[in-house]
């Protein structure tokens, strides 16, 4: 902490001067998370909260759809994101053009499209989903059928928990696609008593052995209200740093995958942020519309 002081002063300074907020993503380090974030949460609760931001200037500390999905929310705030490379694996797997595509392969079918992609990806979506609210979302549309981009374990996922039929894409989390079943039996091996929760971008055998699958808030919720003894948390690594703090009693096993998107942040990239206006996020107007309607959709449901 004591290292981390000087950037964490001149943070809070810098929000105080600029009128800023800034808007942390549950896998964002402990500094970040608990030193200079006004407001925390997954990826539902940033969309949620960006709406009810009254700051001139919002950093979102966390990846490039996040900050994307602000600005749609806030079109007349200064949104920044300290790295642009702070891309995502599934964001990265689709483009408009496949989304397209898929309509023409399934006419009539509703497009269903994780936040975690492209305000262009969004934009030719009925409405979008995050990993808290996926399986509601499905089933507001009153539909026997629909696509589910771009990441296939999670629609697999929330498939077993729904009549609906759904279609997939093949994106994957290049972080929570290095969990294996075999992962969670050694674990059990190796722990006994250990409880698992796993994020539902896994692949669906880990989602099946774990004791309980649900978004980053869930799994901390879960933590909070059943306070298992040993508890490990199939996800990003600094999803634990952050959740212990709260916790002592709790003991974290810690088998995690980094994402390197997410760790791009930094204090010191925060800090340069605030001094530099670097970097701006903006939507090109011809997509801002009809991707805010989407979000805006899921967002009612
Ligand atoms: P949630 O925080 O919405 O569960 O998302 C996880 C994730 O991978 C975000 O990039
Ligand atoms: Fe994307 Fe996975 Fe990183 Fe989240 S953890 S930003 S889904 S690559």
């Amino acid at each position: 902490w004591l290292s981390h002081a000087g950037d964490v002063e001149a943070i809070l300074e810098l929000k105080r001067q600029r009128n800023a907020v800034i808007l942390a993503h549950n896998y964002q380090t402990p500094e970040i998370f608990h030193g200079v974030a006004d407001i925390v949460g997954d990826s539902l609760a940033l969309a949620r909260k960006a709406i009810e931001v009254e700051a001139d200037v919002i950093v979102l500390a966390g990846v490039h759809f996040m900050a994307e999905t602000a600005k749609l929310l806030n079109p007349e705030k200064m949104v920044l994101i300290p790295d642009l490379g702070a891309g995502c694996s599934l964001a990265d797997s689709i483009t408009p053009e496949d989304v397209a595509l898929l309509r023409q392969a399934h006419p009539g079918v509703p497009v269903i499209t994780y936040v975690n992609t492209s305000a262009a990806v969004k934009a030719a979506s009925d409405i979008c989903c995050t990993s808290g609210n996926a399986k509601r979302v499905v089933e507001s549309l009153g539909v026997p059928k629909v696509l589910m981009i771009p990441d296939e374990y999670l629609a697999q996922n929330v498939a077993r928990e729904t009549d609906v039929e759904i279609v997939a894409w093949h994106g994957h989390c290049e972080v929570h696609e290095l969990f294996s079943a075999k992962d969670v039996r050694a674990l059990r091996e190796a722990h006994p008593g250990v409880t698992v929760l796993a994020h539902p971008e896994c692949p669906p055998d880990v989602v099946a052995e774990a004791d309980f699958a649900g978004s980053t808030a869930v799994m901390s919720d879960y933590v909070g209200s059943k306070k298992p003894a040993r508890v490990v948390l199939l996800t990003e690594c600094s999803m634990s740093d952050n959740v212990a703090v709260h916790h002592p009693d709790v003991e974290f096993i810690r088998p995690c995958n980094l994402c390197p998107h997410m760790k791009r942040i930094t204090l010191k990239n925060i800090r340069a942020a605030l001094e530099e206006n670097r970097h701006e996020v903006m939507v090109d107007p011809a997509v801002a519309a009809a991707a805010r309607r989407a979000v805006e959709r899921m967002l009612a449901v």
